[in-house]
């Protein structure tokens, strides 16, 4: 062994003193497997046969390069306060080279003077992708494909997300609940839309019986948000006032929906090579990770991101690179190389 200099050797006897504290004085124990969407973990593999900087999370999505297969979910827009998480968030993602999506659009299509508050790309010109975003029911109260279109300019998106949440309308006294002879409305949509569209739910997931029916319209896509994560039935519960219909029905049905993993299983089954984002509950980089493996081409966080750009735009960038590089970590120690051999990466029920 060679002579470590004086000044390399305290620091390594202050970093091994430092592991015996650690070791001695802290829970250290890992607790079992390090688990991605609440039941599942990935195979580890303890001679990767690679480099850990040879690890290539880029991936390419409607024509567009994300340095990671990551995008800050759809949240909001419409006020001063909105705004200002969104420019946020928006420059996080393109510090970071992720993807990052709107909040419903529908306050801008009504009152267009909100605009600036989803105007994204003017707060970060280098936003490698933006999704906007209408709900879906708005289809039957009078928004119309013109409408939507000029939206989705006056923001420059790439692409939509349109929003299916039945419950979260239902569990509203005032909610938006006539869904029907919506399929039609969506298929002449898409086709009259110059970006692709992706259906898209809240929280609830979408199950086989749902993503038959989306498969067969000209949808570019899925994004699953499965339950497991933020659940928009509980949150409209606490938007009633205590002891109110609402506030009791939302909190019965809080996890009523598909778990996420299995969402993104099923759509994966039902959309071939369309693009499934798997969303609803991604928290780490290990769930990016799982529901990659599980056949989503990327993964979407929401409520994470909000609570991090609602600090500060530092806070965001820095969550966001956390979970890359826990996602960098994770391919690493499945011997995956990029995003590609991710995908064939076994899934362990834990
Ligand atoms: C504050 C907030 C606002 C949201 N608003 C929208 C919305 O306008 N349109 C939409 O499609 N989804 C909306 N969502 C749902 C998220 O896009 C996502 O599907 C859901 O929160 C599950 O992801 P999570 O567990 O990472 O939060 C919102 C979520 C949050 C936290």
């Amino acid at each position: 062994m060679t002579d470590t200099p004086d000044t390399d050797r305290e620091a390594l006897e202050r970093r091994k003193d430092a592991h015996l504290d650690v070791v001695l004085n802290e829970a250290v124990g890992g607790g079992g497997p390090s688990i991605g969407l609440g039941r599942y973990t990935l195979e580890y593999d303890a001679l990767p046969e690679l480099d850990l900087v040879e690890v290539e999370l880029s991936v390419e999505i409607f024509g567009k390069r994300l340095a990671a297969p990551i995008v800050i979910g759809a949240m909001t827009g419409g006020t001063a306060r909105a705004g200002e998480i969104n420019r946020r968030l928006a420059r996080a993602a393109a510090k970071v080279g992720v993807g990052m999506a709107l909040g419903s659009q529908r306050a801008m299509i009504v009152k267009p003077e909100l605009s600036a508050s989803f105007a994204v790309r003017e707060a970060a010109p280098d936003l490698p992708l933006v999704f906007g975003n209408v709900g879906a029911v708005q289809l039957n109260y009078g928004v119309d494909a013109g409408a939507i279109e000029a939206a989705l300019d006056a923001v420059s998106a790439d692409a939509l997300n349109l929003h299916l949440n039945p419950l979260q309308e239902a569990v509203q006294p005032e909610g938006d609940t006539r869904f029907s002879g919506l399929s039609d409305k969506i298929a002449a949509l898409v086709r009259a839309l110059r970006v692709p569209v992706l259906a898209k739910e809240v929280g609830g997931g979408i199950s086989a019986r749902t993503a038959k029916k989306l498969a067969a319209l000209p949808l570019a896509g899925v994004e699953v948000a499965g339950t497991g994560g933020t659940s928009w039935a509980k949150v409209e519960s606490f938007r009633g006032t205590e002891g109110s219909i609402q506030s009791e029905i939302g909190r019965r049905l809080a996890g009523f929906g598909v778990p996420t993993g299995e969402s993104i299983v099923t759509c994966r089954e039902a959309f071939g090579d369309r693009v499934v984002v798997g969303s609803g509950g991604i928290r780490t980089g290990m769930d990016v990770a799982v529901a990659i493996a599980l056949g989503a081409d990327v993964a979407a966080l929401a409520k994470p991101l909000l609570e991090a750009a609602n600090e500060s735009e530092e806070a965001a960038v820095r969550a966001l690179e956390l979970l890359v590089h826990e996602l960098r970590v994770v391919c690493f120690c499945t011997g995956a190389k990029n995003v590609r051999e991710l995908r064939r990466v076994n899934v362990l029920a834990v």
